[in-house]
């Protein structure tokens, strides 16, 4: 039973003043609330979707010039929220995402009146025919889709650009240092989930771009197996690497977007590789006792894991003590914990990340030409749009909101060139190579020692799980101690791509299709370590639930 009914903010204000701060003290944040705990607010009554809709887009507003992790906002986003306010009155309550706000990257066709463009002005001039599959499973199962998260420039592929740059949404910053790295590619989806400008944010991973933001702004991101979420109407780098999952505040927000987005798709054949009819419901499997008894590897790297890791390597031995915590963590979780270092089979450890890059280069090449060749193909025709990648090359080159004789444009030009293709026996030697080297790791660790699941670092995560397309799990494990270095972005010096105060993540994997019993341990994890809310931003909306709501009265939060 509600005992307090849902006021006005006037009453509300005239209601604090005179109740004092009592109150107030129970209205929950943005910052913090689950997607479960909207939905009792919405179900209750007490808040409607728009109002959320109208708080994310003043938060947006408070934030963005400084941070710049959303790139547009849908400006039909109100009425469609209205809409469902509507259905849910009328007594249709689609499920847990029914008139919950969401961002999306900008590598995510949408047929709304925001464009698309992966951060290029180019891209963005031409309108996408179609929706994005896991945009249009987000709108059914009733999420109201926000607007545009801000991206490295094709999720990176463009080249030597900074950390969570593109020319259409600036500098993506990170909430918790000032003129923190966001990472990337994901950049924008990782601050707008970590601060509450939506109630959580879809990304995008082909090597890193989920793992790493989910890392640096203390968020959990979940990176599915390749082919357990649909890629069609994503701006792509390679089909056999790029995957589409959820930066959100807490593994079951990332469990209930992540059931609401997987599944076969027609039009992305690489979902027909799903082991079953229908994929697990992840939220089932959201159980604080998922660990009990299960054997969990932890991985610490001592080894340099080479120039693309500069920033984590940096400060490695500050990450030591977190890392350190997190198995005593586990262990409390109920876990046996066992200390392994990988089979090298006589490969220096320092060569891994370069002999699955060198090999992966090979094909990613040609295969972003043809995947963007067949993305733009299937964009509305239009006077100013590109026709053709070798335009796009050419509009990137020239136009000067591109920012090319800044940062250049290395990857997509290469692309562009190639004689390569994405079907050739050299594309495909280089993927097998690659796919099944980097598996074989996790595969024989998971053998040797009767393990359940893996937790190592990102960096390690990320190199083992691209190109052989396992999931991710990461979840956030503290923070960069005082003692730790300082080290500035290569393109941008005033962005500081580690430093004190930098949120750190832990991050679990294992063999494909294994995110149910991933985000099992994820869970159990976070229910025993609770870092997210120890870390505090230095910057945040100061628009809040408080504006609507000045008590939940006996609502169970
Ligand atoms: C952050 O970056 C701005 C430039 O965008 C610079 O003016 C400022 O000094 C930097 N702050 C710190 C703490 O480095
Ligand atoms: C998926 O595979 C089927 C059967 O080979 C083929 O007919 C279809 O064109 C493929 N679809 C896509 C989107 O590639
Ligand atoms: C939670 O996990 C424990 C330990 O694995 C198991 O015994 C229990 O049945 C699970 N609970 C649910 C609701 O699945
Ligand atoms: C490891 O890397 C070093 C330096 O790049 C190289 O000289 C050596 O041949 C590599 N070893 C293997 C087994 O790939
Ligand atoms: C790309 O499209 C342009 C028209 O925008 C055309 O002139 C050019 O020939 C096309 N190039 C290729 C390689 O198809
Ligand atoms: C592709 O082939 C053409 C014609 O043989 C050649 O001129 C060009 O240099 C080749 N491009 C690359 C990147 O190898």
């Amino acid at each position: 039973m509600l005992l307090l009914p849902r006021i006005s903010a006037a009453a509300c204000l005239l209601l604090s003043l005179l109740q004092c701060c009592i109150a107030h003290s129970e209205v929950p944040s943005l910052l913090d609330i689950s997607i479960h705990e909207l939905g009792e607010l919405l179900n209750a009554g007490r808040v409607s979707s728009r109002e959320l809709v109208d708080l994310y887009l003043k938060r947006i507003d408070e934030v963005n010039d400084v941070l710049h992790a959303v790139i547009e906002t849908n400006p039909d986003a109100l009425q469609i929220a209205a809409q469902l306010d509507e259905e849910r009155a009328s007594g249709h309550s689609r499920g847990p995402l029914h008139g919950i706000p969401i961002l999306v990257k900008d590598n995510y066709a949408t047929t709304d009146q925001t464009s698309t463009g992966a951060g290029s002005v180019c891209l963005a001039r031409s309108r996408p025919r179609h929706e994005a599959t896991v945009v249009t499973r987000l709108r059914r199962a009733g999420a109201v889709i926000l607007g545009k998260a801000n991206l490295n420039e094709f999720s990176s592929a463009r080249g030597e650009t900074p950390n969570g740059w593109s020319p259409r949404g600036g500098q993506t910053t990170g909430a918790y240092v000032r003129n923190q790295t966001a990472c990337g590619s994901s950049s924008g989806s990782g601050v707008a989930a970590s601060l509450g400008l939506a109630a959580a944010a879809l990304g995008t991973e082909t090597g890193g771009s989920i793992t790493c933001p989910a890392f640096v702004n203390n968020v959990v991101g979940i990176k599915p197996t390749v082919g357990l979420t649909s890629r069609f109407g994503i701006v792509p780098i390679t089909l056999r690497q790029d995957t589409a999952g959820p930066l959100a505040q807490n593994v079951a927000d990332a469990a209930v977007i992540l059931e609401a987005i997987a599944g076969w798709d027609p039009n992305d054949n690489y979902t027909s590789a799903q082991p079953w009819q229908v994929p697990p419901e992840y939220t089932s499997f959201l159980n604080a006792s998922a660990l009990h008894g299960k054997r969990i590897g932890a991985i610490w790297i001592e080894e340099n894991l080479g120039e693309a890791w500069a920033s984590l390597e940096f400060n490695k031995r500050f990450m030591k003590s977190a890392f350190d915590e997190a198995i005593a963590d586990l262990r409390a979780a109920g876990a046996e914990v066992v200390e392994i270092s990988l089979e090298m089979h006589g490969i220096p450890i320092e060569n891994l990340t370069t002999i699955i890059h060198d090999s992966s280069a090979v094909y990613v090449v040609p295969d972003l030409k043809e995947g963007l060749e067949a993305y733009i193909r299937d964009l509305e025709p239009s006077d100013n749009g590109v026709r053709n990648v070798t335009d796009l090359v050419d509009c990137i080159r020239n136009d000067p909101a591109e920012d090319a004789s800044e940062f250049g444009l290395s990857g997509i030009e290469e692309s562009a060139h190639t004689n390569s293709t994405s079907g050739s026996v050299e594309s495909w030697e280089a993927y097998q190579r690659a796919s099944t080297f980097s598996r074989s790791f996790i595969v024989e660790a998971l053998e040797k020692h009767q393990l359940d699941g893996i937790v190592t670092l990102m960096h390690l995560a990320i190199g083992l799980a691209s190109s052989s397309g396992l999931p991710i799990v990461t979840v956030p494990m503290g923070v960069l101690g005082e003692d730790a270095g300082t080290m500035p972005d290569d393109q941008r010096p005033w962005l500081l791509k580690s430093c004190p105060g930098l949120p750190l993540g832990l991050s679990f994997t294992a063999d494909r299709w294994s995110e149910q019993d991933l985000i099992g341990y994820a869970y159990a994890y976070e229910q025993v370590s609770k870092k997210r809310n120890k870390l505090k931003p230095y910057i945040k909306p100061k628009t809040d639930l408080d504006s609507i709501l000045y008590n939940v009265g006996d609502l169970e939060l």
